[in-house]
């Protein structure tokens, strides 16, 4: 629910209000006037409404009288305090116009049924208005409307119809989805086999651009390109030319769109995005929004562009209106534009205040923490958790809640392990941004969350993590406490309960890659004391289901167990870096875990098979390649493991520790 404040405004009315009362109060010139409002009018109002209508039309909407269309339509699980699913869905969706205002007193409404043009129920939605005031004198406003419903009354396992009404008589096109199955522990019929995708750093391969109006510049003047926002910052078209598949000739220019597209051929009962939704915010520190030297960035400022989210969403909404899609927040989707609340004069704490209208995330977390949240669907738990607050490599926003979310991540993992939920829950996923174990260059391990993670993960056996950050795909063998227990190549049944957790990282949602980390050498030196010999010296190469490395397996480049060349964020030594925001230092390390390595644009798609109270129960990870050069196929399996466990019978009654 939101908070309101009564000096702020929160219906469109009470916004238009404040906006008119806004505007008068600035003693500025007609440049400064028009900047502010530009959100309201312009290029950018119409840009917006080409993009928004062209998704309204093709998904089948109706036109109403006031010139507002539906666009970006998504759904999110609503799970109780326990995290067990309600028959119920969160549904939001975008308002758009031309002149970037809605009409007074518009109404909306979602609507309810179980067959197409048989809309039984109706529930009143929540038009909310998102705005946030850039970090200059005088400058622009972004201004987005979302309307939000929670259908409830719903049955478990059920199939429905919905679409969104206006009262000015616009009707969305028709979308459909099913509710989760109820959860009845394994003494009842357990539930059928399902599946679900994941991925991360997606963005988004179309950048909402203004070509008629540049900062400084009066908008009246300006005839030709150029644009506010060219291409290649808000979006991921700055893929390096020789990338294989995103690349001048590769076999997929549009990994973003393409993955997400390909989800629809996995039947998946929901999707994970662990961070870095869209990039409207570029820059991925968290600090104040500041678009004034674009393409550059002014220091201790980020670039900030708001309707990237539009292009996003319209994007999902294919899949997203028809499944729900559940978000952890990357430091890309740290927002200071919207403070914590969507309300200007909010302290920017954590920026997730536009997530909060945007999005639907559960709020059954830390009341401080809008993105940390859990769900429970049939047998697995899902925990989402926020690595900014954890994290050592961008400190922007660590530690911001105070240590409530480690707390609140200790009693929960102690309900599904050891408490009332233990019969239910026989797998459990956390998804989170940065990496606890990754060997990527650029970000590689971060060990905020490594130390904070590991040990809790470890203790109460969480069975698999999925991370992004890093944009590419790694997975490690299972570890517990900071050790690997065992190599689990491609193919490996993995016993959890003994093995320890694996980790994923899926940043390779669309973003431009990274490399892994390279030879050694003086810029990417090998930890003190170790000499580097053989197969060691070579770059640090791939391995996954068919990968001939060039020359062949350590001539070209060391794809072996012998990682030498990795390294993991530390605080020690933590100072504001030149960006602006603080930052700890890289400590090189030796590491063993990493196993299967691709780096190109992938998800995975996770199936899960319940069983009866003390029968087996599997976990399968496929790791999905898109458009893999070479295969001639939109997809490709390369990388399989399958986690086993007895169903009903992930109580763990005695905490095992390291040593025993
Ligand atoms: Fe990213
Ligand atoms: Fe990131």
């Amino acid at each position: 629910m939101t908070k309101r404040f009564p000096d702020r405004p929160v219906t469109v009315d009470e916004f238009a209000e404040w906006n008119t009362r806004a505007l008068a109060r600035q003693s500025v010139s007609r440049r400064s006037m028009l900047k502010a409002a530009v959100a309201g009018a312009g290029g950018v109002a119409v840009a917006q409404f080409t993009l928004a209508n062209a998704a309204f039309a093709a998904g089948g909407g109706t036109a109403g009288s006031a010139g507002v269309v539906v666009s970006g339509r998504h759904l999110s699980f609503v799970p109780a305090s326990d995290g067990l699913l309600r028959p119920a869905m969160a549904v939001t969706a975008q308002l758009v116009s031309k002149t970037g205002t809605l009409p007074h007193h518009l109404r909306a409404w979602v609507e309810v049924g179980t067959a197409p043009g048989h809309y039984g129920d109706c529930h009143e939605a929540d038009i909310q208005h998102l705005y946030g005031q850039y970090a200059i004198p005088g400058g622009p406003v972004s201004s987005q409307f979302y309307v939000k419903a929670v259908l409830t009354g719903l049955r478990p396992s059920s199939f429905y119809h919905y679409r969104v009404r206006l009262s000015d008589g616009t009707v969305s096109g028709d979308a459909h989805f099913t509710t989760a199955p109820a959860t009845h522990g394994h003494d009842l019929r357990p539930p059928k086999p399902f599946t679900f995708t994941a991925f991360a750093d997606v963005g988004t391969n179309t950048a909402p651009t203004d070509p008629k109006w540049a900062w400084g510049q009066d908008p009246a003047s300006v005839t030709g390109a150029g644009g506010v926002w060219p291409a290649g910052v808000f979006d991921d078209n700055y893929y390096n030319a020789a990338d294989p598949v995103a690349g001048t000739n590769g076999t997929d220019r549009t990994p973003a769109v393409t993955q997400t597209s390909l989800m629809a051929t996995q039947n998946p009962v929901f999707t994970l995005l662990a961070g870095d939704i869209c990039y409207a915010d570029p820059d991925g520190s968290g600090l104040p929004a500041d678009d004034s030297a674009v393409p550059g960035t002014p220091p201790g400022k980020n670039r900030y562009n708001p309707y990237v989210w539009d292009v996003f969403l319209t994007q999902i909404e294919p899949q997203a209106a028809f499944t729900p899609w559940m978000f952890a927040t990357g430091n890309h989707d740290m927002e200071p534009l919207y403070g914590n609340t969507g309300f200007l004069g909010d302290s920017p704490n954590h920026g997730y205040g536009g997530h909060a209208k945007r999005l639907d995330m559960p709020d059954n977390g830390p009341h401080t923490c809008p993105s940390v949240y859990r769900f429970v669907y049939g047998n697995v738990g899902v925990l989402s958790v926020d690595a900014n607050d954890l994290s050592y490599e961008i400190q922007t926003n660590t530690g911001y809640s105070g240590g409530a979310q480690l707390r609140w991540l200790e009693d929960t993992l102690r309900e599904w392990r050891r408490g009332g939920l233990s019969d239910t829950v026989d797998f459990v996923v956390a998804f989170f941004h940065h990496c606890a174990y990754s060997t990527t260059n650029n970000h590689a391990s971060d060990g905020g969350l490594r130390d904070k993670l590991d040990p809790l993960f470890s203790k109460y056996q969480v069975d698999l993590v999925v991370q992004g950050h890093n944009h590419l795909l790694e997975r490690t063998d299972p570890i517990r406490y900071g050790r690997r227990t065992r190599p689990a190549p491609d193919g490996s049944t993995i016993r959890p309960a003994d093995d320890g957790v694996t980790y994923l990282c899926v940043g390779s949602g669309g973003r431009p890659r990274y490399p892994f980390r390279p030879a050694p050498s003086p810029t990417a030196p090998p930890p003190p004391g170790v000499t580097p010999t053989g197969p060691q010296l070579l770059p640090e190469g791939q391995r996954y289901r068919g990968y001939q490395p060039a020359g062949g397996a350590n001539t070209a480049e060391n794809n072996t167990e012998n990682v030498v060349n990795s390294y993991v964020w530390s605080k020690d030594g933590t100072a504001v870096n030149a960006s602006g925001y603080p930052q700890g230092t890289k400590v090189p390390e030796v590491i063993e875990w990493s196993q299967v390595r691709y780096d190109d644009y992938a998800f995975i798609a996770v199936d899960v098979v319940p069983g009866r109270r003390g029968h087996r129960t599997t976990f399968t990870v496929r790791t999905l390649a898109d458009a893999l050069p070479g295969s001639g196929e939109p997809y490709t399996e390369i990388d399989r493991i399958t986690f086993e466990r007895t169903a009903g019978r992930s109580r763990i009654r005695t905490i095992e520790r390291p040593g025993h």
